[in-house]
């Protein structure tokens, strides 16, 4: 890509024999916000800690504007890092909070106290310099944490979970904040999460980590649209996800030809599993038949747990439709055209 702005070129990062990241490509484009989402063990922390210089890798590149950054210590990267504990100085105001950092680069007098200001102000806490971490919110003292961060003027900025202290509401709050400083000050910003709600809410791409490895890069809608794999597909919320042999579904059952009307759209050969989001799922027609095990009310739409020949299958439909009790049994389609391709599986 011609605007790599910070690439990781094959990077290995281990802990003593445990490898945790194995021959990871990422490449970042100038003012992105980007993703790291994967289950808890991925390596998506380790990834973060290489990239802010707090972790040699075991082999790899790592590149920031230009430069190989890869032996360069911690302290000479210009690279900022917030984590999820972000530990502000709670004898210290949030003036001196944000203005800390400067001071130990020597800077001082007008200069600090524009940038100190600034930065405060860019948070939306230019009343609260004054006051001690212990007289803040949760969320103001994530901001302070930001501001802390930002007033470095750092080529990239790194959080790691910093969302996962706050509430549901202070969540979404502060997903707004974040993305508002961020396109405000258009500062190359990773951060890191396990909620995939939060990183397609935020991020400009998001890179899916599994296993130290990646799993998909994308923009959120490729993501959530069109998801390539098997174990991505599960994580955005394909419910049903199969394997595909010689154009058949792989189901506990053995080899299932897929309906009728589904077999007139091809099947690329390249494809190994197909996917269905429980609404894709139609009920009440087509060729397969199954036994209501479950239902649940979700407002808007009634969810189905189907007991069926090609295994469990979840379906979602209108919750103004006629319901059904469990025990009844229902026709159901798994639409070829709807399917998710898959080009890995399992
Ligand atoms: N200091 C360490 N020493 C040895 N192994 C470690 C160390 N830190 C992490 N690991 C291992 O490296 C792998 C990746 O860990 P990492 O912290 O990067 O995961 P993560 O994706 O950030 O997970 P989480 O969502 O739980 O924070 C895990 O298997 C973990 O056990
Ligand atoms: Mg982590």
């Amino acid at each position: 890509m011609s605007d790599a702005y910070l690439t990781l070129d094959k990077l290995t990062l281990a802990y003593g024999d445990t490898v945790a990241v194995k021959d990871l490509d990422l490449t970042i484009e100038k003012g992105e916000l980007v993703a790291l989402l994967g289950p808890s063990g991925c390596g998506k922390t380790t990834t973060m800690r290489s990239i802010a210089g707090l972790l040699n890798p075991a082999s790899g590149r790592i590149t920031l504007d230009g430069a190989d950054i890869t032996r360069v210590s911690a302290n000479k990267r210009n690279v900022g890092l917030v984590f999820q504990s972000y530990a502000l100085f709670p004898h210290l105001t949030v003036y001196e909070n944000v203005a800390f950092g400067l001071r130990l680069k020597g800077v001082s007098g007008k200069q600090l106290d524009d940038k100190v200001t600034a930065s405060i102000k860019s948070v939306g806490l230019a009343s609260f310099a004054a006051r001690k971490p212990g007289e803040l919110s949760g969320g103001q003292q994530q901001r302070v944490a930001l501001a802390r961060s930002m007033v470095m003027e750092p080529k990239v900025l790194l959080l790691d979970e910093p969302l996962s202290n706050l509430d549901a509401r202070l969540r979404l709050e502060m997903r707004a904040e974040l993305q508002r400083v961020q396109k405000g000050t258009g500062v190359t910003m990773i951060f890191v999460t396990h909620d995939q709600i939060e990183a397609l809410a935020l991020a400009d791409r998001i890179v899916v980590m599994l296993n130290g490895g990646i799993e998909q890069i994308g923009t959120p809608e490729d993501i959530y649209n069109k998801p390539v794999s098997a174990f991505v597909a599960d994580f955005v919320g394909f419910e049903n996800v199969f394997a595909l042999e010689n154009g058949k579904l792989a189901t506990p059952n053995g080899l299932v030809e897929l309906s009728a009307s589904a077999s007139q759209v091809p099947v690329p050969a390249a494809t190994k599993g197909l996917a269905w989001r429980p609404r894709m799922v139609i009920l009440g027609s087509g060729p397969f038949q199954g036994t209501v095990r479950g239902t649940s009310f979700a407002g808007n739409t009634r969810e189905y747990l189907l007991d069926t020949p090609l295994g469990p299958i979840k379906a979602e439909v209108d919750a103004a439709l006629p319901s059904h009790a469990i025990g009844a049994t229902l026709s159901f389609d798994l639409p070829l055209a709807a399917a998710a391709p898959l080009s890995r599986c399992r």
